[in-house]
């Protein structure tokens, strides 16, 4: 049977009901396909919901605050997605009328959406014959006609378009595209796919060569950083704290977080003595400094290894500008930050 044929056979009998699988409608599918990106459905699912209840229109989210946006975004991580959109529906409400464009090429202009996206929202919602080429497709097609191009080539992108170009029925864009996007979440997995049950055994090239596991190649990885952060808790007398917005560019951009010192290595509570009073003491007068959980915190990025500690910083009288722990939960936070502010913060 003719590929497509089979795949879309099976993805009728197979597929999830996803919500952005039941509309047309462009605000929506992009919506949609940005969160999904480096995100699974799983998690995706109900911050898509959250969205599209707080912001049915792209009206509705143009006109919402960034600190509105990224509250709602956070959690899902890769922040400059949620700042990009915002842009995005500003430019699309306020130049567009709140018309998307309607084309691949146009909607390749719009900020934060690149190849992936906008063949996405160009097939699903205008019905135009371009391929989608994410991670789930370079693994069915590289697997399935054993194409062994390494896809960190950044050529190795235009090599599975033009291939799946080929493959995909000019009819229906849309189907073919959603079908392959799901066999590779739910069959073509990375790791152990049950390959005994899979509708292409008999026509699956690394299959038959035993070329599963070794495909997709990748043989670039990602260079990953170690970075030491120390957060400063202030207590004042009232027991309010202090935040700051994190206006350089890099990680958690426009993200709110508490006073910051980072250092080489995961310090000691002598050491963050000693460089508090450094930066602190001439504006406060700090009574005591005591760390609030016994190991750092690890946490990974898709580029770099956070090691975190809190530490409480004690100090008489009144902060400038102190926050009560009500008002800062109102801010987005990094959400390793704010699991502690739910779960630690000062008790
Ligand atoms: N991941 C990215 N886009 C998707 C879609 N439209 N359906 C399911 N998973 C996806």
């Amino acid at each position: 049977m003719i590929f497509y044929k089979q795949l879309i056979k099976w993805y009728l009998q197979n597929k999830r009901d996803l919500p952005w699988r039941e509309t047309q409608n462009p605000y929506l599918i992009w919506l949609s396909e940005i969160m999904l990106q480096q995100t699974r459905v799983a998690q995706g699912l109900p911050y898509y919901e959250a969205f599209t209840d707080a912001f049915p229109t792209v009206f509705d989210l143009a006109n919402a605050s960034e600190e509105q946006v990224l509250k709602l975004w956070q959690g899902l991580g890769y922040y400059s997605r949620a700042r990009n959109l915002h842009h995005t529906a500003k430019y699309v409400a306020n130049s567009l009328d709140g018309n998307f464009p309607t084309t691949y090429k146009e909607l390749l202009a719009l900020k934060g959406v690149g190849d992936y996206t906008a063949a996405a929202i160009a097939s699903f919602s205008f019905y135009e014959a371009v391929p989608v080429v994410d991670g789930n497709v370079f693994r069915v097609l590289s697997r399935v006609f054993q194409v062994e191009t390494d896809i960190s080539n950044a050529s190795a992108k235009k090599e599975f378009q033009e291939l799946a170009f080929e493959l995909m029925p000019k009819n229906n864009p849309a189907l073919f595209n959603q079908a392959i996007m799901e066999f590779g979440a739910l069959q073509c997995v990375p790791k152990n796919p049950k390959c005994e049950i899979c509708v292409f055994n008999t026509k699956c090239l690394a299959l038959k060569n035993g070329k599963v596991t070794a495909l997709p190649v990748k043989t670039k990885k990602t260079k990953v950083t170690n970075r030491f952060l120390n957060y400063l808790i202030f207590q004042d007398e009232v027991h309010k704290t202090l935040i700051q917005k994190r206006s350089a560019k890099g990680i958690w951009h426009n993200l709110y977080e508490f006073p910051l010192i980072e250092t080489y290595e995961d310090v000691s509570l002598e050491d963050i003595i000693q460089l508090s009073s450094v930066q602190f003491s001439d504006k406060y007068k700090i009574i005591a400094v005591e760390g609030l959980h016994p190991m750092p915190i690890r946490h990974k990025l898709s580029h770099q290894n956070l090691s975190i500690q809190f530490w409480k910083i004690e100090i008489n009288g009144l902060l400038d500008d102190g926050l009560s722990l009500f008002e800062i939960k109102k801010f987005p936070f990094p959400i390793v930050i704010y699991n502690f502010i739910e779960k630690d913060f000062l008790k």
